[in-house]
Formats: structure tokens, sequence, C-alpha cells
């Protein structure tokens, strides 16, 4: 049974035992998060979670922009088929329907809040990208990530129904269940604040995790350092299933320069006449597939692995200069000024370019409105599997997810608001029995060793042998983390490479289990499609060991 303790009960233990309790509590603060916030704080209390401040997510950083129809030219029918196409037969054709077709009241959503897409003569100015048969992204020249998340971010903090912290490490989500109660469902999370480095209760009616996705497993990324798939560790310590986390999408063209960090060149830049060449100049593309440098991006990324390794070069070069400087520093002002930075002027050479990890196709599993297995816990955004993306993700359809997804999951929740609900009691996290760790190196590097097998086994090209090498570290990685975990007081990156350690596991045993070839999982071993194949879903099973969830009454 709960127990009853009144909500302003809690509101007065607030900071002073380092419990909030608010009606919905949601973990992050990029698109999906801050959408979803806006939408239900016309209705409720909301709270928002950020690990970092606003550049922590992947979102600030979108270049390209948000697919939608727009142009008389295109159509609804047009966009699902592209999206069918690049997922390779695994989408879900009536919830790719469903976001196209939502895609153009997300837009104005996002135009009545404020976010000003860029016009060329009177209309909305289209780009391209990979996998598009038409012009249809709307962007904010190259910087559309940034346009956005700076209008709901400035909203939300606007909002006297919002509440936004920085620097707050969602730990470990509340299952009522595990804590021996009933009846089992999501009621809040514990949260390491960066700033005490104490280990708060967010208690919560409802818990919506946008926490994005985990490129950060790979050693080479076009994420920022948040993307260690927290979300998704914790949904399945939760007990929610996960799939298709083979389904790893590597960018074909990310910045290679020593200086540089991670930083992507748009797909746009290709859709907008870019092509690509090898070190001697020559273009490669039209080998690979008739539609050049404008295939999906598996296709892109993986012929540049291709001949990147058949020549022995570190990388190959996106060339744009045919174009003028004006249209250059109109449409790309952005990846010039980086560019230029490191002594690259693209309207007159080439841009040195590499793959690297960009987006988590798979995830937690959710319905239509972004509900996951367990009562009053949603995953909206990059942290979920909604069937939108199949085996391949199309370009500029993430942004998307988020918009409609957002607004789906705020939609269910408005819609249950009136239903009356006991407030549990949640014990608080239990430090006594850990102390602080005097060997933070063991953090570092096991980090770099995660990070750097997941790319050299778990990789764009894949073989069976390589991933049971992988498969064969993360258990021994688990080990030692668990026995980490259990001594010492958490840190941001224990937690974070405990989460990505799991993720890792749930990609190597995703890519054991599909022995064939697709989408984005190419295996050596099982170089063909098979005909009837369907997402791979994981089961949470008996209890892991890195599933232990410290807490005390
Ligand atoms: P994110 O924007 O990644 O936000 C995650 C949030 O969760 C952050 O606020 C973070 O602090 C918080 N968080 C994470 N873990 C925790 C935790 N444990 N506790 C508390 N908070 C936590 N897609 C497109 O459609 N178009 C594009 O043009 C495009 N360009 C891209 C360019 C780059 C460089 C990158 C990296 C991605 C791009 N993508 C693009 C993909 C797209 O940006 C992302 O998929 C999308 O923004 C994800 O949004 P999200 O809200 O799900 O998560
Ligand atoms: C890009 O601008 O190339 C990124 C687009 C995307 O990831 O959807």
């Amino acid at each position: 049974m709960e127990s009853a303790i009144l909500p302003d009960q809690f509101n007065a233990l607030e900071n002073m035992s380092q419990r909030f309790n608010t009606d919905i509590l949601v973990i992050g603060g990029g698109a999906a998060g801050l959408t979803t916030a806006l939408l239900l704080a016309e209705h409720a209390r909301v709270t928002v979670l950020c690990k970092g401040d606003i550049a922590s997510g992947s979102s600030h950083w979108a270049q390209g922009g948000v697919a939608s129809v727009t142009d008389p030219e295109d159509s609804f029918d047009a966009h699902v088929r592209d999206t069918l196409d690049a997922g390779a037969g695994l989408c879900d054709a009536n919830i790719v329907r469903d976001v196209v077709q939502g895609a153009p009241r997300a837009i104005n959503q996002l135009a009545e809040w404020g976010v000003d897409f860029d016009v060329e003569n009177n209309a909305l100015h289209l780009t391209r990208e990979g996998g598009h048969s038409h012009r249809r992204i709307l962007h904010v020249a190259d910087a559309t990530g940034k346009a956005i998340t700076q209008t709901l971010t400035d909203r939300a903090l606007d909002h006297p129904n919002i509440q936004l912290f920085n620097d707050r490490v969602a730990i470990d989500l509340i299952n009522l269940s595990k804590l021996g109660r009933n009846p089992s469902r999501c009621a809040g999370a514990y949260v390491l604040n960066l700033g005490s480095g104490r280990v708060e209760v967010f208690q919560s009616r409802f818990v919506i995790l946008a926490t994005g996705g985990a490129s950060k497993v790979y050693l080479y990324t076009s994420n920022p350092d948040g993307s260690t798939g927290d979300g998704i560790a914790m949904a399945w310590r939760a007990g929610c299933r996960v799939a298709n986390m083979e389904f790893n999408q590597f960018h074909p063209t990310c910045l290679y320069h020593p200086h540089a960090g991670s930083f992507l060149v748009s797909e746009a830049v290709r859709g907008e006449g870019g092509v690509l060449r090898l070190p001697n100049g020559e273009r490669f593309m039209h080998k690979f597939d008739e539609r050049a440098e404008l295939a999906p991006r598996d296709i892109v990324a993986r012929a540049i692995d291709h001949e990147m390794k058949r020549i022995g070069a570190d990388c190959v070069y996106l060339d744009i200069s045919h174009r003028s400087h004006e249209f250059i520093q109109h449409h790309f002002p952005n990846i010039a000024k980086k560019c230029s930075e490191l002594g690259i002027d693209i309207s007159k050479e080439p841009i040195p370019v590499v793959p690297a990890a960009h987006y988590t196709c798979g995830g937690v599993v959710v319905d239509e409105h972004g509900r996951t297995d367990l009562a009053n816990l949603y995953a909206i955004g990059e942290v979920s599997c909604t069937g939108l993306h199949g085996a391949n993700r199309l370009a500029s359809n993430s942004l998307l997810e988020c918009l409609v997804y957002g607004q789906n999951a705020a939609e269910k929740i408005i819609s249950q608001l009136d239903r009356p609900q006991t407030v549990p009691y949640i014990p608080r996290w239990d430090e006594s029995q850990v102390t602080d760790s005097d060997e933070s190196i063991i953090i570092a590097h096991n980090w770099e060793e995660l990070r750097r097998f997941m790319w050299d086994y778990v990789g764009i090209v894949r073989t069976d042998k390589r991933l049971q090498r992988a498969q064969r570290r993360i258990e021994l990685l688990k080990q030692e983390i668990h026995e980490y975990y259990a001594n010492y007081r958490v840190t941001n990156d224990l937690i974070e490479l405990r989460n990505l350690l799991h993720v890792a596991d749930l990609i190597v045993r995703s890519a054991l289990k599909r022995k064939e070839s697709r989408g984005l999982n190419y295996n050596l071993d099982h170089p063909e499609q098979t005909v009837n194949t369907t997402d791979t879903i994981l089961f949470p099973g008996s209890t892991d060991q890195l599933d232990m969830i410290k807490t005390s009454v």
C-alpha cells in the first residue's frame, strides 16, 4: 500500500531534505523535453532537468533543419515513401504517416513560439538532404537547433509553471514495484545535484524521459558530451523493453581536423551541390548509388568507410567550392566560420571529412503517445524507439519526431491529469555504505577503453567475431563498474560510464541477434537481407548486477 503524504507537506520539505515534488518531471531540456514541457505547463506544474546547460543536448547543435511537407509540389506520400525507403523495411508505416502528417502542425507551433525559419522570395526556404526526393527541410541557416532550443528555453524560463534545473543528473527512475510497493508505476527519479554533490529525490505523478541518444558510446561522434544514453539505460533498469539498438547511425561528414572537436558538416552542404572526393580529387559516390552524394546516410557513410580503407586515407573531402562566397556565407555561415578558424576557406578548397557516430535509431519501446512499458513513464525524442526510423533514420526526421511526440505525450498526460493518485513515500538515497573514490583514473580508463572497442568492433562494418570480442570486454567492465558503483559515491562520470556500459551491452546483444545486413547494421558474416524480418526487441530479464539502486527507508 502507498502511504499518503500530502503534496504540500513535500513542498515544505523541499530544499531542506533534497526532496522535490512536481506533477510532471521532464528529464531532458532538448527539443523533445522543452516542447512537451511548454504544452503541459498550461495545465500542470512541470519540472525540467538538464545535465548541463542548453548546449548539453544534441538539439542545440542541429544544423540542417526539420523535415516537413510545405511545398505544393511535394506531398505527404512522398515524405512517407522516402522515410520508409531509408528505414529499409523496418519502419512502422502507420507511425511514419502520423508523424509526416503531424509535421505542419508542429512547425506552426514552433513558429507561434517564435522560431523564424529562413524565407526566400516570400516563401520558406527549403533545403535538401540525402534520401529526400524533394526539397523539404525548413531551417535557420545552418544553426537550426540553436534557434529552436534558444526560443523554447526562453519561453520555459518565463513560464510560471515550469521550473528548469541545470546541472542535475538523473541517476535512476523510481519504479514503485522495485521498492516493494504496488502497483508498479514510475513515481520520479533519483538525481545528482552537480553543485552540491548530493543525491535528491524528485517525486512526480508522471515522468517523461527526453534524454537524447547514446552516440558517445563511440570514440568518434558528432554529439555533445552528454549523449551517454542515460534514458535508455534508466528505462531498461526500471523494467522497460528496448528495441533496435543495433542501428547506430554514422553521419558521413564530420570535420576531420586535430583541433575541430566534434563538428558536423551538414548534409545540406551536399543538398546544395557539395560533392565528395578522394584525396586525388576523384569523385566516387556514383559507384555506390545512383543518387550519389544524396543517397541515404547509411550508404554514403559505408561508401566513405570503404574508400578510406581501400586507399588507406585518413579522410575524404567534401567540396562546395564551386558555389559563390556569398551563397556559402548566406547558407552555411557557421560551417564556413568554423572551417575558417582552422585555416580552411570552404569557398576555395574542399573540407576534410570522416564519418562519426551521430544518431541512435533504437531506444525505449513506446506507443504512439510515447508511453513506455512502465505506467506513468513516457519517452520522447532520440531516447525512444517509435517505429519512425526503422533501420536507418532519414535526415531531419529527428527534430520532427521530437516535436510531434512532444505534442502526443503532452496530450495523453493532460487527458489523465484529473485522475486522483496517492503520493507514496519514497526512500532517500543511501550513502551510508560508500566513500569518495581515490581511484578516479579507473573511470577515465574504462571510458576510453569502452568507446575505443565499440568503434573498432561495433562500428560501420561488423563481423560476428568482432561483436563477440566486444561482448567479452563488456562483461569484464561490468564487473569492475559494479564493484566501483557499490563502494563509491556517485559522480557524473561514474553515472555516465555505467549507462554507456548498459547501452554498449544492448547494442552488441542486438547486433548479434540480427543475422542479416539491413540499414545501419552491416555484418560481413551475414551480407544479405533476410525475407522476414522484425524489430530486435530486448526484454529486461533477471536482475543485472548493474541494476542496483541505492536507497534507504
Ligand atoms: P537532446 O537534444 O539530446 O537533449 C537531451 C537532454 O537531456 C539534454 O538537456 C541533456 O542535458 C539531458 N539529459 C541527458 N541525460 C540526462 C540525465 N541523466 N539527467 C538529466 N538530464 C539529462 N536532427 C534533425 O532532425 N535535423 C538536424 O538538422 C540535425 N542535425 C544534427 C546535428 C548534430 C551535430 C547532432 C549531434 C544531431 C543532429 N540531429 C539533427 C539529431 C537531433 O538533433 C537529435 O536527435 C535531437 O535533437 C534529439 O533531441 P532530444 O530532445 O531527444 O535530446
Ligand atoms: C545534418 O545537418 O546533416 C544533420 C541532419 C540530421 O541529422 O538529421
